[in-house]
């Protein structure tokens, strides 16, 4: 049985962790899917930095637009606008699947590539996006799907909410905590758009498009991060009987779809106040469902490579039945072109 070739974007964090688990777990998944999954290539912007051990380094390559063009299944682990952008859109239109954690991207240009991956009849899976590795995406895009959500209450930021809980509990400084944080392996390359809200903010956007079936974009989300909360603001929270999250909110109302960010003040009973450290959830109310809450490990190289593993099995299984491109709509199917009467 010829092997399902995976090229995979980035040898970072996530994508050292993806690659471990490809290699470790081989035999496991080829039982799973029906035929082997084998890293074609593992293109990064510096290889001689690679040093995991499982790694083979005759696999590595810097020709990014190579791997994105000559693969069956796409990992992007490279994050960012572009080239990012350029390079899933190169993967998609050379008829490859492409399983993404690339947050930023969905919220700005997710239409256009939710688009192109449904006009070239391939998947995009991108539950690694949001939540690290609590299954979120899929809830909202396949079993709420006959429901109506009518609001999210995420904390969707794992560096943020572990500061804001060893100030809380430890009494830590904010800066301390931060790079508590970055040595934990939580935050971005650049921590701003941790502390300032923008990452919560693009997954608020991709949630509240999945939720309300309607493209949501980081532009239209209000943000407010944490840079300005005091050892003060938490001691009058504690004191009332409260803590300050981190959360994004989407809603449905009458009035319309909203996305915002802000420092929340939550009561201890709320069961968005026990999520401590590193950990997110999201808070969905449906209609039919009512309320429900999802939680895990939002962020770090192992939690998120798991749920890219997931997309990874669900898209090679989808190539090994011939069902390729038959996902569940992003948000609703577009027109198809005419059938030929020949
Ligand atoms: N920097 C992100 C976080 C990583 O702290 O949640 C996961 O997206």
């Amino acid at each position: 049985r010829n092997p399902i070739r995976l090229g995979l974007l980035g040898a970072g964090t996530v994508g050292s962790e993806v690659a471990r688990l490809l290699t470790e777990q081989r035999d496991e998944l080829e039982q799973r899917i029906g035929r082997p999954v084998e890293i074609s290539k593992i293109a990064c912007r510096h290889p001689e930095n690679v040093s995991a051990s499982w790694i083979d380094t005759s696999l590595l390559t810097t020709d990014t637009e190579y791997v994105a063009t000559h693969s069956d299944i796409v990992v992007e682990l490279i994050g960012g606008l572009e080239p990012a952008r350029t390079l899933v859109l190169n993967a998609l239109n050379s008829g490859a699947s492409v399983v993404t954690a690339n947050k930023a991207l969905l919220a700005k240009y997710g239409p256009e590539i939710y688009r192109t991956a449904e006009e070239n009849g391939v998947d995009i899976y991108f539950e690694a996006a949001v939540g690290g590795a609590i299954p979120l995406i899929r809830p909202l895009r396949e079993s709420l799907a006959g429901d109506k959500v009518t609001s999210v209450l995420g904390i969707l930021n794992g560096t943020t909410n572990y500061i804001l809980d060893e100030m809380t509990t430890k009494g830590l400084d904010f800066e301390v905590a931060l790079k508590d944080a970055q040595d934990k392996g939580y935050a971005e390359a650049d921590p701003t758009g941790d502390v300032e809200g923008e990452d919560a903010a693009n997954k608020a956007a991709i949630v509240a498009s999945l939720a309300f079936h309607t493209p949501v974009s980081i532009d239209d989300v209000a943000m407010e991060g944490i840079t300005l909360i005091t050892a003060d603001d938490i001691a009058l929270a504690t004191a009332e009987g409260k803590v300050i999250k981190l959360l994004a909110v989407v809603a449905n109302a009458e009035n319309g779809v909203s996305a915002r960010v802000y420092p929340a003040l939550i009561p201890n009973d709320h069961p968005l106040a026990s999520v401590h450290g590193s950990f997110n959830a999201a808070f969905v109310h449906a209609q039919a469902a009512d309320d429900l809450m999802l939680y895990g490990r939002g962020a770090g190289g192992a939690p998120t490579a798991s749920a890219v593993m997931g997309d990874i099995v669900t898209v090679a299984r989808h190539i090994v039945q011939g069902s390729t491109g038959q996902q569940i709509s992003v948000y609703g199917h577009l027109p198809k072109a005419p059938l030929s009467s020949s």
